[in-house]
């Protein structure tokens, strides 16, 4: 496919120098042949044209129309849970506001400090083990206290009764702006012993229990609404929260009267915000005709198996596993690195996706980051063909993860329906690819209908600021309504 790196022929890898004579071959021309012929085969599967790209795109949009209406809700994959935003930030926000921020690689407690169009924000990172993620949800949830009360003595507020935001970033099904019930784990989490309970309730219990803090739980978000929301301050087009990170989600604004789950009344804007919860697109089989032998590895090693089918092809959480995956397919078959790769590289999870936007930062014919890495993982033998190729693997895999996420967000600016649209964005990937965003607006552009404009915002710390200001917004509302 077109965005794929082309081959003009099939040379075995590794038969040929470098021309000597520039006017003759260009390095790109080089570049180009050294892709190995099978491994240019073997990657095909991964290159999604733009009818494929097109055929997902139908079949994401009727799986969030099933996920919008009560009586197909219940069985739908993409479950669009409503989140209680009805409102964007108007820059007459005002306030002291502290938030959580769970679920991407760090635990983060912060406090906001947000006047007119202003945010002032300091945070703390606070380290989690992996018992702690995966064991048993109370003590996650005391943890999480014994940091906010560590982070808000330091600052002398813990006695203040702040209004806080709590960034929680998993499937969860709201039942108000300040109620969402744990529906399940993804990203490595696996708390079992708290599914089905609220998590504003838990944080307020854990709180109260320690006698040494006062919160006021205002408002309970994903990290796609948190994005959302973080941008929508600063641009009042935006309409659609993304995060490529860990994880790989989105949510939009909807009409209330589209949201069949929404059970509040309506505060004046007609919208409310949607969590799609996009990364389970998939798991019934829909996407089974793109998922490569590799991707089907993958799910089986990692928790969730057979769950978040669709994020399993785009976000970090996964990329760089699969990506050794393919390296170490292709040396086993003889194709790279003289057939040997080392111990360290055999081991799961030896090859982080941050590893493929190091390999992709490389100038064409330059492998001076690449061969870093690869000497960590005592790959140090292999040439500037080996290169070549695993610079070809890496790309593979990260154009499909835009293209699929490109394909996600055209769904939703078609099915919104306006014509002038800003998409607030975040997460690892996003932010420190070199090539990401490029390749998601070129995807874009050739997707979009006619008349539609469409911008890619960054979203500076969404799932903080954008906590504050789901906060700030809500109690701007009572305010303005006398609800106390
Ligand atoms: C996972 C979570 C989702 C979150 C996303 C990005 O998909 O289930 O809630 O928004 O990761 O962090």
């Amino acid at each position: 496919m077109s965005n794929c790196p082309s081959r003009t022929c099939n040379p075995k890898a590794g038969s040929n120098p470098i021309p000597g004579n520039p006017q003759s071959f260009s390095t790109k021309d080089w570049i180009d042949r050294q892709v190995n012929s099978e491994i240019h085969e073997a990657m095909k599967d991964l290159m999604l044209d733009n009818n494929t790209l097109k055929k997902i795109s139908t079949l994401f949009l009727q799986n969030i129309e099933r996920g919008l209406k009560k009586d197909t809700h219940p069985t739908s994959i993409v479950k669009c849970y409503p989140t209680y935003v009805q409102d964007l930030p108007d820059g007459t926000e005002k306030g002291k506001f502290l938030a959580l921020d769970l679920g991407g690689t760090n635990f983060r407690v912060l406090m906001v400090n947000i006047d007119s169009d202003k945010c002032e924000m300091e945070s703390e990172i606070f380290s989690m083990s992996n018992e702690l993620i995966t064991g048993s949800g109370y003590d996650l949830f005391d943890y999480i206290a014994e940091c906010l009360a560590i982070f808000s003595k330091k600052r002398g507020v813990a006695e203040q009764n702040l209004p806080l935001g709590f960034t929680f970033s998993f499937p969860a099904s709201q039942k108000g702006l300040s109620k969402a019930i744990v529906v399940r784990w993804t990203k490595g989490f696996d708390c079992k012993d708290i599914l089905g309970l609220d998590v504003g309730e838990l944080l307020t219990n854990a709180v109260n229990k320690r006698g040494d803090l006062k919160i006021d739980v205002c408002a309970i978000l994903n990290d796609t609404t948190g994005t959302l929301m973080s941008c929508a301050f600063k641009n009042r087009d935006t309409r659609i929260g993304m995060i490529v990170g860990t994880g790989n989600n989105a949510c939009y604004i909807e009409k209330q009267a589209n949201a069949e789950l929404f059970d509040e009344p309506d505060m004046g804007s007609g919208d409310v915000v949607i969590n799609l919860e996009c990364g389970a697109f998939g798991d019934d089989g829909a996407l089974d005709f793109i998922r490569t032998e590799l991707d089907r590895v993958i799910d089986k090693e990692y928790p969730n198996q057979g769950r978040q089918l669709h994020e399993k092809m785009i976000s970090g959480m996964y990329l760089g596993e699969l990506a050794r995956r393919y390296i170490l397919k292709f040396a086993q078959q003889g194709l790279i690195l003289g057939g040997k790769t080392s111990p360290i590289f055999e081991t799961q999870d030896s090859f982080p996706t941050s590893n493929l936007s190091e390999i992709e930062k490389d100038q064409p014919g330059s492998f001076k980051l690449q061969r870093d890495i690869l000497h960590q993982l005592g790959l140090e033998h292999a040439t500037d063909v080996d290169c070549i190729n695993i610079r070809f693997i890496s790309q593979c895999l990260t154009r499909r993860a835009a293209h699929l996420a490109s394909t996600a967000l055209v769904t939703l600016i078609h099915k919104m329906g306006v014509k002038k649209v800003t998409v607030g964005i975040d997460g690892s990937l996003y932010k420190y690819h070199p090539h990401f965003r490029t390749l998601m607006i070129a995807k874009m552009n050739e997707l979009i209908d006619p008349g539609y404009t469409y911008e890619l915002m960054l979203s500076e710390d969404g799932s903080g600021i954008g906590a504050a200001l789901v906060a700030a917004v809500a109690a701007k509302k009572k305010r303005q309504l006398g609800i106390s």
